[in-house]
């Protein structure tokens, strides 16, 4: 595995490969790996030649109130752990390397960036926006894999690909969990034992809104009221949003209808951590 940490050097990695005929995949990360990522970089391995990671806390998409310092970090056991993966390209930047000290271009992904997530993290998708626009133009590569656990950013890039036309195929890739359904998270390191145990309420939410809509409840409000009830029975979870939107749009919905997919989204304080996940929710009997 190769660590690379100047924009030059993974323009040179690329520009090998290229000449080598050989398919790139890009997994950009923060870091702080766990199995969620690791799936990642094992659907690239199956699908392209080269499998590029990218290791950057990007401080632009921290909002003022959050604290980019305190995200967790560990590059040694990254690099392991991404080394024993067969990954074949870990980039490492610094943020010094990746912003010039007056950069002011940025990329705007439009309402798709205002809502949910970005409503409670103002400029956050922004930062998001930009960052794996810059990480695109350097790799260039063949495809780029994200995970549906973050599903708003995955619309976002979807987005951001198509409408500035970056010739790269965005892949989403299933959210993994804990055996008790937290989905993984290298926020779920800030929980206490005690927030620890609560946090699966989350999910169960979600699955609350899936198991009604498969026994044909499609009133959007009757769907989010459960969910609200769900994330009630744990007083010290302090919900953002439970909401169920078009799966493409994020649009509110007032029933489900076939042929119209539509996604469960959450999100919820728990204690210092933003703990966010979603499902795909389908009316009973029809869909996929
Ligand atoms: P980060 O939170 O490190 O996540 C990197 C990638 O791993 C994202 O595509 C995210 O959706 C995916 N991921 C995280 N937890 C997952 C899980 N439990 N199951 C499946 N996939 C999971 O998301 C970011 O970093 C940044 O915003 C980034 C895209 C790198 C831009 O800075």
């Amino acid at each position: 595995m190769e660590q690379l940490d100047s924009k030059e050097e993974a323009r040179q990695a690329v520009a090998q490969a290229r000449r080598d005929r050989k398919t790139v995949a890009l997994v950009p990360t923060m870091g702080a790996l766990h199995e969620g990522h690791l799936s990642l970089t094992r659907g690239a391995r199956k699908r392209a030649d080269i499998v590029a990671v990218s290791v950057f806390v990007n401080p632009t998409q921290f909002g003022a109130a959050e604290d980019v310092a305190a995200y967790p970090r560990d590059l040694e056991r990254d690099l392991e752990l991404l080394d024993a993966e067969g990954v074949d390209i870990v980039f490492t930047p610094t943020a010094e390397t990746m912003y010039a000290a007056d950069a002011s271009t940025t990329v705007d992904p439009g309402p798709l960036g205002t809502v949910l997530e970005g409503a409670a993290r103002p400029g956050h998708f922004g930062g998001v926006a930009t960052i794996v626009a810059k990480l695109f133009a350097m790799f260039m590569p063949d495809l780029a894999l994200f995970g549906e656990k973050d599903y708003q950013q995955l619309l976002v890039i979807r987005r951001l690909a198509r409408d500035l036309d970056f010739p790269v195929m965005i892949v989403g890739s299933p959210t993994v969990r804990e055996l008790d359904g937290l989905a993984m998270s290298s926020r779920n390191a800030y929980l206490s034992p005690e927030q620890r145990a609560v946090a699966p309420v989350l999910y169960r939410a979600l699955s609350e809104a899936v198991r009604k809509a498969e026994h044909g409840q499609a009133s959007v409000a009757v769907l989010e009221a459960a969910m609200a009830e769900a994330l009630a029975c744990e007083p010290s979870v302090e919900p953002s949003y439970a909401v169920v939107r078009d799966a493409v749009t994020l649009d509110p919905l007032e029933r489900l209808e076939e042929g119209r997919p539509a996604r469960a989204l959450v999100a919820a304080q728990v204690g210092t951590a933003r703990l966010i996940d979603n499902v795909t929710v389908t009316l009973a009997g029809r869909g996929a």
